[in-house]
């Protein structure tokens, strides 16, 4: 994790991260409009402008929280909330982690598709996001995982995310169980703070790009006239796991 805290900072000169002395854009709430009159070509830098101010003017613990909605072999849509670790804005995709067996993970595997939304309520700003998924590279997984406090990373290890566990007792042993497994010394760790240990990740754990091929931006205005700009664009996916961008198309949308 970065100083910061967010994102992580892997080299790269298209990553949106917060330098410590990052301005703020000025955005006024009173502002009945917040997108400009006429819609920019690509949105992602007001994509990446909005994720700052959200964490710059952080009214909750996690303001790169987003909803991530899957839907696996059945079509039936599932949601729930990840953290967004980055957003590369060029050729513009979101990265979060989590475990490739989870719900999630087995949905993605059927069906690689999926959408996030972002809401900052005191904020009045809502981010929509579709686009197609595809797993982060095994290095930068690794690099992430390894600036992960320790009992995160033994966490990965220990838990069958989305497995049913008979209870929270059985949760404890199955972490000594992989401590014990990884040769750590449990009791020394836990007294030596958060630091990341020295612990290899595992292959079921690692990150996810969100390749965005649609966004909305909405912002609230008086009167229930909000402002809604969304922009288009197609995907193709390459053999090697990359994927083509295409040019965005962009329209204003009634609230
Ligand atoms: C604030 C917050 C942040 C979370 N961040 C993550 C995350 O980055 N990755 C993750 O796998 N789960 C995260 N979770 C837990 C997920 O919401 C979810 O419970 C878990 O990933 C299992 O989801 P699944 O069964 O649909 O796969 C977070 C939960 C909350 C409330």
């Amino acid at each position: 994790m970065s100083e910061a805290g967010w994102p992580i900072n892997i080299a790269s000169e298209n990553i949106v991260y917060i330098p410590k002395n990052h301005q703020a854009p000025t955005m006024h709430h009173e502002h009945e409009h917040f997108l400009p009159e006429s819609l920019p070509e690509d949105p992602l830098q007001i994509v990446a402008e909005w994720l700052i101010f959200a964490k710059e003017n952080a009214t909750r613990p996690n303001p790169d929280a987003m909803i991530l909605a899957t839907g696996g072999p059945s079509g039936m849509p599932t949601s729930r909330v990840v953290l967004c670790k980055e957003l590369v804005s060029n050729p513009g995709y979101l990265v979060f982690f989590t475990n490739y067996l989870s719900k999630k993970g087995l949905d993605l595997a059927s069906n690689p598709k999926a959408s996030a939304v972002f809401h900052w309520d005191q904020l009045r700003r809502q981010i929509r996001i579709e686009g197609q998924v595809t797993k982060s590279p095994a290095a930068e997984c690794d690099e992430y995982f390894a600036t992960r406090p320790w009992p995160r990373q033994l966490g990965a290890w220990a838990s069958h995310q989305s497995e049913p566990i008979a209870s929270l007792d059985h949760m404890q042993k199955q972490v000594e169980q992989a401590a014990k497994k990884l040769g750590l010394d449990l009791a020394a760790l836990e007294s030596s703070g958060l630091a990341p240990a020295d612990i290899p990740r595992p292959k079921h754990w690692g990150g996810y790009r969100l390749w965005i091929s649609s966004v909305e931006l909405w912002a609230e205005g008086a009167g229930r006239i909000h402002d809604r700009g969304l922009w288009t664009r197609d995907l193709t996916l390459l053999g090697d796991n990359g994927i083509e961008t295409g040019d965005w198309q962009s329209t204003r949308l009634q609230p």
